[in-house]
C-alpha cells in the first residue's frame, strides 16, 4: 500500500478570526459572546476548509442576458460536530452549507483506560458519498477526535476534514499519525497541553464556556 502523504495543517491568520479568537480566550467573556464568536469564527474557518470544493460552469440569463456562472458540482457535505462542544460550532457551517446533512458522534473517556469509548452516533447514511467536515472545538490530546475519524470512515467516508478552533501541537501530531489524509482547519496552535489536558494559553473548557456549565 502507497503511504498517505500527511496533510498540511492550515492555520487561519486572517486578522478578523485573530481579533475574534483573543476575545474567546478573554475569560471575562460572558456565555452569549462566547457562543456568538464561536459561531463567527467556525463560519470563518469553513470558508478556509471548503475553498478547493469542484465547481462547474453553467449558462444562466441574468435579467440582461445568458452568461456563465460558477456551481459547487463535486461531493455533498456532512457536517459531524463531536458531542458536547462541536455543537456550538454547526450553526456557523450550516450557514454557509445550509443543504448539508449533520451526523453526531458522542464520545467519553474511559478514566481507567483513558481511551474514548463512544455512546452515541448518528451519521447521514450516505456519508460515503459526502465529504465531512468533522467539528472539534479543541485539539487536545486528539484521541477522541481520532476515534471520531474513525467513526466516519467505518461508516464510509473517503474524505475527512476537522475544523477545529485550537489545537495542541500533541494533538495535532497525534491525529496526523492516525489519519494523515485528514485536513485540519484551526484558527491557532497553541504551545502545548498541561497536566490535566488543558490546552495552554487555550480558552478554558469549550463546553463549559459555550453552554454556561460552570
Ligand atoms: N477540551 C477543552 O474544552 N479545552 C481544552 O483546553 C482541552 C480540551
Amino acid at each position: 500500500m502507497t503511504p498517505v502523504a500527511t496533510q498540511p495543517i492550515v492555520e487561519v491568520t486572517h486578522p478578523l478570526v485573530r481579533h475574534k479568537l483573543g476575545l474567546l480566550r478573554d475569560e471575562s467573556t460572558p456565555t452569549q459572546a462566547f457562543r456568538q464568536l464561536v459561531n463567527e469564527l467556525t463560519l470563518l474557518l469553513t470558508y478556509e476548509a471548503t475553498k478547493d470544493m469542484a465547481t462547474e460552469e453553467v449558462e444562466i440569463e441574468t435579467p440582461l442576458e445568458r452568461t456563465t456562472v460558477q456551481r459547487i458540482s463535486g461531493k455533498k457535505v456532512a457536517v459531524c460536530p463531536i458531542l458536547r462542544a462541536g455543537i456550538g460550532m454547526l450553526d456557523g457551517v450550516l450557514s454557509l452549507i445550509s443543504g448539508a446533512r449533520v451526523g453526531f458522534i458522542g464520545l467519553y473517556r474511559n478514566e481507567e483506560t483513558l481511551e474514548p469509548v463512544e455512546y452515541y452516533v448518528k451519521l447521514p447514511a450516505d456519508i460515503a458519498q459526502r465529504d465531512v467536515l468533522l467539528l472539534d472545538p479543541m485539539l487536545a490530546t486528539g484521541r477522541s477526535t481520532g476515534a471520531a475519524v474513525k467513526i466516519c470512515k467505518e461508516a464510509g467516508a473517503e474524505s475527512v476534514r476537522l475544523i477545529a478552533l485550537v489545537a495542541a501541537p500533541e494533538g495535532i501530531e497525534h491525529l496526523q499519525s492516525e489519519h494523515p489524509d485528514v485536513t485540519i482547519v484551526v484558527a491557532a496552535v497553541d504551545r502545548e497541553l498541561n497536566d490535566k489536558g488543558y490546552i495552554m494559553p487555550g480558552l478554558g473548557d469549550a463546553g463549559d464556556r459555550l453552554f454556561g456549565t460552570k
